[in-house]
């Protein structure tokens, strides 16, 4: 957590490059898409692959609803980072849906799994929670939702893989820290990442980061009914 709070300084430091383009762009230069994304290219890479380091996700390839859900999250202070709260503050639904489709349609190549840092208990454990999931605690397994290969059910629930496994931790971190930095309003995932143990969501983190991302498009066409009602608004934005 600590390191994590140290990344959000560092961040509010690299995006005033960022605010001050905001700023020229108001005057004179042409409203395409490229010109857009600058500011956001600072953090997330040109490619929208990865920024420099895993504190900064990627965008490249996630579905659509799920990036437009989550600028919008930052906009209205839903999930909490603030140097994209102040890039995005005065932006419509309409303009966030642009971007988002952008950043879904750019096809780019994944890295190479991380190395596997996890004792075969571990690997149980995390294998556990996402074939069975655990309905003593009301958990579905992690492959109802996020689909049988864990590549996702578009357009709003992103693939677990491919993802590295610090940002991983820091979402699960910031699930459990009550809403505080995403999941405000409580969501079916948040309700989840509340309800998972430290010791389970490394392992988790530690397991899907060590998979590679296979080369087919495997995400899964749709929810299962059962889960759509479970995370409702969230699968169901207006602007889709
Ligand atoms: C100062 C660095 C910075 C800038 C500039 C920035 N971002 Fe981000 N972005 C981040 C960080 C860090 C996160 C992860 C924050 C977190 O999880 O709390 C993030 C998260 C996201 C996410 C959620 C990704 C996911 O998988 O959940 C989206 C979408 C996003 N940014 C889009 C944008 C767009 C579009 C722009 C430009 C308008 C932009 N960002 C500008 C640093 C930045
Ligand atoms: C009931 C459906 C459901 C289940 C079950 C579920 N998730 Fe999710 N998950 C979601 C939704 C919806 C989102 C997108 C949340 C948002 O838009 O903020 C999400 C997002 C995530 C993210 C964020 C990805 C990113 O790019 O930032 C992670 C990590 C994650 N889930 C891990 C898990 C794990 C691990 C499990 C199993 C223990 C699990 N989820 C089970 C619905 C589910």
């Amino acid at each position: 957590m600590k390191t994590f709070f140290l990344m959000m300084a560092i961040c509010s430091i690299v995006l005033a490059p960022g605010a001050e383009f905001a700023v020229a762009a108001a005057v004179d230069v042409p409203d395409t898409m490229a010109e857009r994304v600058k500011p956001c290219v600072a953090c997330h890479g040109s490619e929208g692959v990865a920024g420099k380091d895993s504190f900064y996700p990627r965008l490249a390839g996630k579905p659509k609803g799920y990036l437009f859900n989550q600028l919008r999250d930052f906009r209205d202070g839903r999930r909490y980072y603030r140097p994209m709260a102040l890039l995005l503050e005065n932006l419509s639904d309409e303009y966030l849906m642009e971007m988002a489709s952008h950043f879904a349609d750019l096809k780019q190549p994944y890295p190479p799994p991380e190395p596997a840092s996890l004792t075969p208990g571990e690997a149980a454990l995390a294998r556990r929670l996402i074939e069975n999931g655990d309905s003593a605690r009301n958990i579905p397994a992690c492959v109802e939702c996020h689909g049988k290969a864990l590549m996702g059910t578009p357009p709003f629930i992103p693939g677990l893989l491919g993802l590295p496994r610090m940002y991983m931790v820091a979402q699960f971190g910031a699930w459990r820290s009550g809403g505080l930095l995403r999941g405000r309003k409580a969501d079916c995932m948040s309700e989840i990442g509340k309800q998972l143990t430290v010791e389970e969501t490394n392992a988790l983190a530690a397991w899907l980061s060590s998979r590679p991302v296979p080369e087919r498009d495997f995400s899964v066409a749709t929810l299962a009914a059962e889960m759509a009602q479970r995370c409702g608004d969230i699968v169901r934005s207006s602007a889709e």
